[in-house]
């Protein structure tokens, strides 16, 4: 998630721009830049990494007098983390500044080529500023050029934009894409993809909502909705704490980050679901070739995701899969053969255990990919191939969204691979995308379903233990569920398969065992059920997930009626977060930095 700000006024506009950014860190980000424009010129500035190597590089600059200015902290999605690719980006006379993704950008790339302009970076951003640019070189006053940009762009974006032909106005537009606008009794005026950039600067704020554009200078707040009707800004005050700001309202990073899903997810898919296929641009015909198998290997909660998606592989690409924890397989000694496709999932890109397990494959070999949120990492660096995951940063110990995003991203590749090997039809392919686009939806947290996991909390507290049980997709999300609520609450849990309850663990089965059982109405709903029947029927507490009540539970989170697993799949996903999150709550834990744990675990 990108960081952006803007500034109009006359105080020192390199320092406000940098302060702004600073407060924005907490979102994450791997490159940074300013663009200033002072009497007609424009002096600009980018730095890779952190904001520190940004301020040695305009150390020796400052404005005096009037100004306007963008900043940007930019999260790689679309190009590497690099100078050139670090954000303001240029055209002629025009700076930008973008969060979000521009779906459309390589059709909008290409016919701005071919009317001649000339592209630096790997990016989406840098369409708007060329079109931007393109307009108005074609006789458009400013304002015009900016709309017509803005009809061109399909996906998400908030855009800040800076030009010479209007030197004391900042155009920007907000669809899907945080932007807020600030003022003061000073008459200066502010722009923040967060509150945090705004708080100590700004009296007021404007929460611009989807589809709002317009411009800003000295004088005038000139704001349009999407019918390009001119509207009343409505003004808000500001939260008083910046901490609270940069959870956006919530408690917990982990609660800001489970809500966070519904939007991430959308970013995840955004350019990658086309008409009966999948589109991996980072991925070539090549990544498949000589490839008869593949094997995942990760850690922790990207453990889960990787044994989820090898049911998607085996059973939509039919091509043989297994799954290894890395801490295991770095030492056992492992038969590496040159036909295996080595797949590390991370959210970090650092965790000790896969890195070393990448290089092992690598030593012998193998062609490698990662499914990583954090580009420029280093399994991102050490892979042949690499897939973002596009979850923003995850601040929350306990992974949510960088979960659903890898779930989510492992799907879609098991149908690009399904399409390469042939073993679905286009219409079986174009079918489980329409299911894909589906998810964002269901993702998106209802008041009703966190008021129910939040009273059914008080009920979980002690006990002397869970199970987390399911079958088929939602074993690996028992897994996952049983992870959560261990780590944040401190209580013993178990993820198991529901059908290996009668092997043992049954024994357990009392009133004080606390079962959390997984029943999708379309993956063995039945058998399923019966598994829960015979834990019901030696009285432990079940508190059964499901579509449709179960009368032989204690509890029942219920989920919509989905026409397809995995959308039950996630639905249950967000209940088992909610669910872990409120008890950990309930317990007093400290829910985003649990004892013991760290976020990245770079050591063995
Ligand atoms: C997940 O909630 C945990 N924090 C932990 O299991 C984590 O998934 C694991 O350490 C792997 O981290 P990675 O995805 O960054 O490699």
């Amino acid at each position: 998630m990108c960081g952006i700000v803007g500034y109009i006024g006359a105080r020192e506009t390199k320092g406000l721009l940098l302060e702004g950014l600073k407060e924005l860190e907490y979102r994450g980000y791997d490159s940074a830049g300013i663009a200033v424009l002072q009497q007609g010129a424009f002096k600009s500035f980018k730095a890779l990494g952190k904001l520190v190597n940004l301020e040695e590089k305009c150390a020796n600059y400052a404005t005096e007098g009037f100004a306007v200015g963008i900043g940007h902290t930019r999260w790689a999605t679309h190009g590497k983390p690099t100078e050139l690719n670090a954000h303001p980006h240029m055209g002629q006379f025009s700076y930008v500044v973008h969060n979000g993704i521009i779906e459309n950008y390589q059709e909008l790339k290409r016919e701005m080529i071919e009317a001649g302009k000339t592209f630096l970076s790997q990016t989406d951003t840098e369409v708007i500023v060329h079109l931007f640019e393109y307009y108005f070189e074609q006789g458009m006053e400013a304002f015009e050029a900016f709309q017509a940009t803005l009809a061109r762009l399909e996906g998400a974006f908030a855009i800040l934009l800076v030009t010479t032909s209007l030197s004391e106005r900042i155009f920007f537009a907000k669809h899907g894409s945080p932007l807020i606008i600030g003022i003061n009794a000073q008459h200066e005026k502010f722009f923040g993809s967060s509150d945090a950039a705004l708080i100590g600067k700004c009296d007021q704020v404007i929460y611009l909502n989807d589809g709002e554009y317009g411009y800003l200078d000295p004088e005038t707040i000139a704001l349009f909705n999407k019918e390009h009707k001119p509207i009343t800004p409505a003004l808000c005050a500001l939260p008083e704490s910046k901490l609270s700001a940069q959870k956006e309202g919530y408690r917990f990073f982990m609660e800001k980050e489970i809500y966070e899903q519904s939007t991430v997810l959308s970013d995840a898919m955004l350019g990658r679901l086309g008409d009966g296929e999948i589109l991996f641009e980072e991925l070539d015909s090549a990544i498949l070739e000589g490839i008869e198998n593949v094997t995942f290997c990760s850690c922790g909660t990207s453990y889960h995701s990787a044994l989820a998606a090898s049911y998607l592989f085996e059973r939509l690409a039919k091509i043989e899969t297994h799954v290894a924890f890395a801490s295991e397989f770095r030492y056992r000694e492992p038969l590496l053969r040159k036909s295996t496709l080595f797949v590390v999932i991370s959210q970090s890109g650092e965790t000790a255990d896969t890195l070393e397990s990448l290089k092992m494959a690598k030593a012998a070999g193998l062609r490698t990919l990662a499914i990583c949120n954090v580009d420029n990492s280093s399994m991102v660096r050490l892979s042949d191939y690499t897939i973002l995951a596009r979850a923003g940063i995850e601040k929350g110990v306990a992974s949510t969204k960088a979960f659903a995003t890898q779930v989510a991203v492992l799907w879609m590749l098991s149908l690009y691979f399904a399409k390469a090997r042939g073993t679905m039809s286009r219409e079986a392919i174009a079918a489980e995308i329409t299911t894909l686009r589906e998810v964002p939806a269901k993702t998106a947290v209802s008041d009703a379903l966190h008021e129910r996991t939040r009273r059914l909390s008080k009920r979980y507290l002690h006990g002397h233990g869970f199970f987390f049980i399911g079958r088929d997709v939602f074993y690996p999300l028992a897994l996952e569920g049983a992870l959560k609520l261990k780590e944040i609450s401190y209580l013993h849990t178990e993820g198991y398969p529901s059908g290996e309850m009668k092997h043992g663990p049954i024994a357990l089965a009392d009133p004080e065992l606390f079962t959390i059982a997984l029943l999708p109405r379309h993956m063995l709903f039945d058998k399923a059920k019966s598994n829960v029947e015979e834990l019901s029927a030696r009285d432990a507490t079940i508190c059964v997930i499901s579509s449709e009540p179960f009368e032989k539970a204690d509890d029942f989170i219920p989920i919509s009626t989905c026409n397809h697993y995995m959308l039950e799949f996630f639905e249950m996903m967000v209940a088992l977060q909610l669910l872990s999150m409120e008890i950990a709550v309930r317990l007093g834990n400290d829910v985003d930095m649990p004892r013991n744990l760290a976020k990245s675990v770079t050591v063995e």
